[in-house]
């Protein structure tokens, strides 16, 4: 990284490559790659990938960040959310701006969704909140998605036998 500009924050490039996919973030059925904003904008910005790791069961269950900005741009595939009382399918190059403090709930995903995440500030808070309706049942995922979704779980728990 280089000098600072004037508030403070440092040019980053990170390549593919560069940062692992983790299997330990806010939801066990996803993968994130962090793309080194938070440590570029030190903490005031995350900008991360996310991608479906197992197939879809729960969800995430009702929720709202503490956050000051939001946006989820799909990149690949497809995600289900209800926001508020409103289910929404979210398809690759969608953009949703998620106001803050709007309760959703991510509830079904296709097998190779992947959406770039951005968040201010980059430690924002998640809360749990009552469910304003019902949520729909998620489809399952045809047999051979479940099968490479385990694949990939090995690979990330065993990298070494990959
Ligand atoms: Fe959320």
């Amino acid at each position: 990284m280089t000098a600072s500009s004037e508030n403070g924050t440092l040019f980053s490039h990170v390549k593919e490559g560069d940062t692992p996919w983790r299997s330990d973030g806010l939801r066990d059925f996803f993968l994130y790659r962090d793309l080194g904003v938070a440590d570029a904008t030190h903490g005031r910005v995350i900008a991360h990938l996310v991608k479906a790791n197992k197939p879809p069961e729960e969800g995430t269950g009702w929720h709202r960040h503490v956050a000051d900005f939001q946006i989820v741009l799909m990149t690949k595939g497809w995600a289900k959310f209800m926001y508020e009382d409103q289910e929404t399918l979210v398809k690759a190059g969608d953009c949703v701006h998620q106001r803050p403090g709007i309760r959703h709930y991510l509830f079904d995903y296709s097998p190779d969704m992947e959406y770039l995440e951005i968040v201010s500030p980059a430690m924002f808070g998640t809360v749990d909140t009552d469910a304003p309706c019902e949520v729909p049942t998620p489809a399952a995922w045809p047999p051979q998605a479940i099968a490479a979704a385990q694949a990939q779980q090995d690979a990330q728990e065993n990298p070494q036998a990959a």
